[in-house]
């Protein structure tokens, strides 16, 4: 028996016969000799069936394979550098095969095909090497998010998915019904966050969120992950600190374990190595002012009808694009109007009207990936906002216990997965950083 093999390793096996198993990602070759792209998941490797060094069942058998079809392969590792692959450099000289399935014709060829054709056979897709490399970074991301919390103190606390209550926008729940009473589905873990950062000083839950929310555009999701840290005592400018070093940490692990993949997506990389500490950090009335002055200089026209703004307007796509084009990294804007923000976002001191709130916009268009703030931790106060928003304080008394029972200072953020992943990974459009997206008008497969 011949060892059995990643590809992703196969550096380590030049010389040697091995074991290889895995799908035909292509197929060329002619005559005595026939070449196949085989990837196993962990990469790509070109194996070479060259007539004499096979039996003539077996140069037939390769003969038979389409694409995509799954096979075993006995042959030997050697160096080469013009071939082609992930990691590229290496072919594999075939001894032996056993073809598990020859595949019928398959859907997904290298040829062009429409965004809804491939969102339609998401489950095909997945196998390309554009969806391959997309979601392994999706994985490194997760790690290292997950890694960095971990070793800076905050524990992995879990919080539902059915809940009794709105968690964000009422506008946007889910609702669902539960044994004859209504239930909603989770846009936030945040609440209970709160409680559980109160037993455990600093804290994180990250899972699927889902809001029913009518936007239809490249950066919104219907279900969504959110990476949730929640923390006592934590101030504005500590959490801006700490999101910087999250972000930094985490785009250095994709750069260092993800060469082969960002170029496959064709990523450029200067951009990637210029997310550097220390972010820009400008307050949303600086901002508004910064997007003033250079909407003013623009002529008449669509550009500048979609940058006005005026104090106390949320910011739009084209507001955040502009604000984080124009440092070139990415930009902490601080100290929202209270008016536009979620209802437990504290006051700033002697000036109610914006909040201690911050949200991070990223560079390339790609907009707001973390939004966060102070809480209230005020009992009066949350109860004021509460009934403020108009919704039933009932479901929230034991969120309104914790403002009772030794409540402190706390701040947490949300970092929206796929937005993280979408930038990094330099992606158009939000569909491709989910294994299956979930928007307006698709929940197939
Ligand atoms: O700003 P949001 O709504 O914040 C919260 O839900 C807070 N309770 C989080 C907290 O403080 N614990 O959402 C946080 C992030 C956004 O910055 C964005 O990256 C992402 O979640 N996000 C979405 N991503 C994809 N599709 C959508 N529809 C999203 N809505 C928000
Ligand atoms: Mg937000």
């Amino acid at each position: 028996m011949t060892p059995v093999i990643n590809i992703h390793d196969i550096a380590q096996h030049v010389g040697q016969t091995v074991t290889l198993r895995g799908w035909v990602y292509n197929k060329t070759g002619k005559g005595k000799l026939h070449f196949v792209q085989l990837r196993d998941g962990s990469g790509i490797v070109q194996c070479v069936a060259f007539q004499k060094d096979m039996s003539e069942a077996d140069f037939e058998a390769v003969k038979s394979l389409t694409q995509e079809s799954s096979l075993t392969i006995i042959g030997t590792v050697r160096a080469e550098e013009r071939a082609p692959g992930i990691p590229g450099g290496y072919e594999v000289g075939i001894n032996q095969v056993v073809v598990h399935q020859v595949s019928g014709e398959y859907p997904i060829s290298p040829k062009e095909h429409g965004v809804d054709f491939l969102m339609d056979n998401r489950h095909l897709w997945l196998r390309s090497r554009r969806q391959w490399a997309i979601l392994r970074i999706r994985a490194t991301i997760i790690h290292a998010l997950r890694t960095w919390l971990d070793e800076h103190g905050f524990l992995l606390v879990d919080t539902p998915i059915i809940t009794p209550a709105a968690g964000e926008e009422t506008t946007e729940l889910f609702e669902i019904d539960y044994f004859g009473e209504k239930a909603y589905l989770a846009q936030t873990g945040q609440l209970y966050n709160e409680a559980n950062m109160m037993a455990f000083g600093k804290v994180y839950c990250f899972g699927p969120v889902f809001r029913a929310e009518k936007s239809k555009t490249r950066r919104h999701l219907i279900e969504f992950w959110m990476l949730e840290p929640e923390a006592a005592f934590m101030t504005l400018e500590e959490l801006m600190d700490m999101e910087e070093q999250l972000i930094t940490y985490v785009v250095q692990q994709v750069l260092a374990k993800h060469q082969p993949e960002l170029e496959v997506l064709e990523r450029d990389l200067s951009k990637l190595h210029a997310i550097q500490a220390p972010f820009v950090r400008v307050s949303y009335d600086e901002a508004v002012r910064i997007v003033q002055e250079h909407e003013a200089t623009l002529p008449e026209g669509e550009e500048k009808e979609q940058l006005k703004v005026t104090w106390g307007d949320d910011f739009g796509s084209p507001h955040e694009t502009y604000l984080a084009e124009k440092f070139e990294r990415p930009v902490f804007v601080y100290h929202y109007p209270s008016a536009i923000k979620a209802f437990y976002m504290q006051p700033v001191e002697g000036r109610a009207e914006v909040c201690r709130s911050v949200d991070l916009l990223a560079p390339e268009g790609y907009g707001e990936v973390i939004g966060g703030s102070e809480r209230i931790f005020d009992l009066d106060l949350i109860n004021a906002r509460i009934q403020e928003i108009g919704i039933a304080p009932e479901a929230y008394e034991w969120y309104l216990q914790l403002r009772q029972y030794g409540s402190v200072p706390h701040a947490g953020f949300g970092l929206g997965l796929e937005r993280t992943v979408a930038w990094i990974c330099g992606l158009k459009h939000i569909r491709e950083t989910i294994p299956y997206a979930r928007m307006l008008n698709r929940k197939y497969p």
